[in-house]
């Protein structure tokens, strides 16, 4: 199969609705759940785009996952992540309630901008079995159009030092498109393929037991070809203002410390007439402090690493409603997002709020058209 076929073999698996298993006419295309979160890749990451944001009111995107860990290592009763939805004859593992604390941040020059803080709540029979320690791992569907420019950043560009598992992901978490696409075929559609051989059961025997849509249900030529269609999603361009703001933008940028973490030029290599990419991340972790950390259900904070998020294509979120920006989408705007930097970014944040208003407009704008 040529590239082309490939690619569209991919796009049309992305847009899938799976089926569960045995069901007619699938075209290969079943065995999902038989606990899941979304039915299609598409779901989640409509047309590439990240989730969209949770309403003010707590309803969740079906884009928004809550993974779980448990600190100390061991066993997840539930498995990597919590399934709110079952295919017939199953029972989905419970859900999410979300609610969020407002409150006021104060600039130093006196305004005030409002930031909401989540609180996360899980229902069900088998989630109140989980024990306390259990964490909590909030997560908006990444967008996901220049994976494959990221995955051509060669690794010295950002240093072998941080020991991060990957590049992919909020945290870093994941080495590669493919990985990632077969992790989520297994937690979040309930789908093996030859890479995760599982259904995300956890300890269910009931779960784990259900008829498979083949073996694997995902097979390896479906697999290659939605790896390849994501590789070759375009970044958004960005829309550049006019030549003076740009350059005032791009140095507020620089010199408020953003720059540090969110590197306006990386190098790429492979990629025939590209060798620089403007991604605004160095593909690093970092601690931005208690705030935007996870959580045990005990409440318990925990430390978290997250990968500077690249800010291409901001330009090209859907204006009018709200943003979801940051990890768990709590963020409706670049400017909240940005009051919740703490830890290393810190001195960023304190940089970016001690600024005349008019400065602080000035950054914000020249960041809505990367
Ligand atoms: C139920 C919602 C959901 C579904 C369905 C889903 N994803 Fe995701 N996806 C997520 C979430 C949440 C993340 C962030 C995960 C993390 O950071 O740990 C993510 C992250 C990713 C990433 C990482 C992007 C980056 O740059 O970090 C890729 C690639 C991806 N998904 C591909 C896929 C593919 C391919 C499918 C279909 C096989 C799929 N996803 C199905 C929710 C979903
Ligand atoms: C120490 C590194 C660091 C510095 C300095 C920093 N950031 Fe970030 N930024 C991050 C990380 C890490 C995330 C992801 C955090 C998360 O999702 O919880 C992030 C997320 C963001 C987001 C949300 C992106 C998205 O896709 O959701 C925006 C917007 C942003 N930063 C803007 C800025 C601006 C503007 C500055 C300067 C005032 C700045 N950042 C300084 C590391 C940094």
């Amino acid at each position: 199969m040529n590239d082309l076929a490939t690619f569209e073999l991919g796009q049309a698996i992305f847009n899938s609705q799976w089926l569960a298993a045995g069901a007619p006419r699938a075209e290969r295309r079943d065995g999902l759940g038989p606990v899941f979160n979304a039915a299609s890749c598409d779901s989640c990451h409509n047309n590439g785009a990240r989730a969209t944001a949770p309403s003010d009111d707590g309803r969740l995107p079906i884009g928004f996952v809550m993974q779980l860990g448990m600190a100390n290592g061991g066993a997840i009763p539930l498995g990597d992540v919590l399934n709110p939805a079952a295919i017939e004859g199953y029972s989905a593992e419970g859900h999410i309630v979300l609610s969020y604390r407002v409150r006021d941040v104060r600039y130093p020059d006196g305004s005030q901008v409002e930031v909401r803080e989540p609180h996360y709540q899980l229902h069900g029979p088998r989630v109140s079995a989980l024990p306390a320690r259990t964490l909590l791992k909030p997560r908006m569907a990444s967008p996901l159009f220049g994976t494959g420019l990221l995955d051509a950043v060669p690794a010295s560009a950002f240093g072998s030092d941080q020991a991060s598992p990957g590049r992919f992901g909020w945290q870093a978490g994941t080495r590669s498109v493919r990985d990632q696409t077969a992790k989520a075929f297994s937690r979040e559609m309930g789908l093996h393929s030859t890479e995760y051989p599982l259904d995300d059961c956890g300890d269910d025997a009931t779960c784990a037991a259900a008829p498979e849509g083949g073996e694997p249900e995902v097979s390896e030529d479906f697999l290659h070809a939605v790896t390849l269609f994501q590789s070759l999603l375009a970044v958004p361009k960005a829309e550049p203002l006019d030549a003076e703001s740009e350059a005032q933008g791009a140095s507020l940028f620089a010199r408020t410390g953003c720059a540090n973490c969110h590197a306006p030029s990386l190098p790429v290599e492979g990629i025939d007439g590209l060798s620089r990419i403007a991604a605004y991340t160095d593909l690093r972790r970092h601690d931005l402090g208690d705030g935007l950390a996870d959580r045990r259900m005990d409440g318990t904070v925990v430390d978290s690493l997250w990968r500077t998020a690249p800010l291409w294509g901001i330009a090209h979120l859907p204006r009018g409603g709200h943003f979801g920006l940051l990890h768990d989408g709590r963020a409706r705007s670049v400017e909240e997002a940005i009051l919740w930097h703490a830890g290393e970014a810190d001195a960023a944040r304190a940089t970016f709020m001690a600024l005349p208003k008019a400065q602080r407009k000035r950054l914000l704008d020249w960041i809505l058209r990367r």
